[in-house]
């Protein structure tokens, strides 16, 4: 059984009478252990962030500040968010493709230490701003390589908004923005991997690339900020990632490259183990030779398994069968896609069953499309030092339709 529903099994069935409608629910007491775990394992140079997308939750992000993470932020209501749960301006980066010049004045006007140069428009627009203020900015300019393999959610191979190329930085006029204090490099295109061999050689193909750009462009590269990307094991096949390989495959690119500092912003990985999101069965039935379950929730509350075919882990609350059989499990949605997944489930799973998605503490939530039909909202809720804690009860759609 998984190990969230066997420690905290009280504490969902709990929420289950008071809300009777679906909920997350996330251990911020085990993200901590694992926060700290990674903190002592990684090699010395390497600075860890939280990319705050993952979930952004208040409390989350204050575990994170807690354990000596900087922050990563995507976007105006991140930076806000981070500056209120009490990050220091000077332990926060801000990545992402969309800047706009208010954007930008905001993140100068704010005093947020690094800023990612995800174009030349950024780089032009950013430098004008320092200049006004007259100030120089740390920044980092993102790289898109060509690569042979795939897709990923971060672009992989395919052609993203994610940075430029290595020559689109040369022709540029970066060397002659006076108010950038460039101080090295960004570049992160494959998420969610689970062999720390093949995070090796990408990352050795990256510091190898931006080795030759910080050359070429004449640039001391102090920083390497080389993303997110760690996986985890949805899968019940799959072997977790051993993050004893990861921090040796990062020591040696660190060496073999003589970069000072590495940086990694983790999202998934750092967080995605810790939370379960619960959802009742509606219905069940049988169509064309498959058995169907309709569950309260679906993507509109947990987008990822339509978004990237891949589904969460999914058990019976109470199971009262060892026998089993596939279904289908589908959401309350008018749309074909709300699909969370095919599992191996209690054969009598029955309208009334609840159902445990585990891994859904990252992109889990805020990814999602809950307005669409109008259904409720899930709570969100933590346990910390032990205790349970509602941060958010159900929300109906009266709470935000006009
Ligand atoms: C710029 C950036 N950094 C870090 C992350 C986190 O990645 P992961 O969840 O793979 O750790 C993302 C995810 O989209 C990202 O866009």
């Amino acid at each position: 059984m998984n190990n969230f529903i066997e420690i905290h099994k009280s504490k969902l069935d709990h929420l289950i009478e008071r809300f009777d409608s679906s909920f997350y629910c996330y251990d911020l007491d085990a993200l901590g252990e694992h926060l700290k775990f990674l903190q002592d394992s990684v090699p010395e140079g390497v600075k860890l962030w939280y990319a705050t997308k993952a979930n952004p939750l208040s409390s989350v992000l204050k575990e994170f500040r807690r354990n000596s993470f900087g922050i990563d932020v995507s976007a105006q209501g991140e930076m806000n968010h981070a500056l209120n749960a009490g990050f220091e301006p000077q332990n926060m980066l801000s990545t992402g493709p969309s800047k706009s010049k208010k954007y930008l004045q905001s993140l100068v006007d704010n005093k947020i230490q690094t800023v990612v140069l995800e174009s030349v428009n950024q780089a032009n627009w950013l430098n004008e701003i320092a200049l006004t203020q007259n100030k120089k900015v740390d920044v980092l300019l993102r790289v898109q390589l060509p690569w042979s393999e795939g897709k990923s959610v971060l672009g992989g191979d395919e052609i993203s908004a994610f940075g430029i190329e290595p020559n689109s930085w040369i022709n540029s006029n970066i060397k002659e923005l006076q108010n950038l204090n460039v101080i090295g490099f960004h570049c992160f295109q494959w998420g969610n991997i689970l062999d720390a061999n093949r995070l090796g050689l990408i990352w050795d193909k990256i510091a190898s690339s931006l080795t030759q750009l910080s050359n070429d462009l004449n640039i001391d590269m102090k920083v390497l900020d080389l993303g997110g990307g760690l996986g985890l094991d949805y899968e019940s096949h799959q072997t977790p990632l051993d993050f004893t390989e990861v921090s040796g495959q990062l020591k040696k690119v660190k060496e073999k490259y003589s970069i000072p500092e590495i940086w990694m912003e983790l999202g998934r990985y750092a967080v995605g183990n810790f939370g379960v999101y619960c959802t009742q069965v509606i219905d069940r039935k049988n169509v064309r030779g498959k058995e169907l379950l309709i569950t309260d929730g679906g993507i509109n509350h947990l987008v990822r398994p339509a978004i990237t075919d891949q589904s969460f882990p999914c058990q019976v609350l109470k199971a009262t069968t060892n026998e089993v059989n596939s279904f289908q499990v589908h959401g309350p949605l008018c749309t074909a896609l709300d699909k969370l997944g095919s599992f191996e489930l209690p054969s009598n799973t029955s309208p009334g069953d609840w159902l445990v998605f585990s891994k859904t503490m990252a992109y889990g939530f805020t990814e999602s499309m809950p307005f669409f039909l109008c259904h409720n909202l899930p709570a969100e809720t933590i346990i910390k030092d032990g205790q349970l804690e509602v941060l958010r009860g159900i929300e109906t759609a009266a709470s935000w339709l006009v």
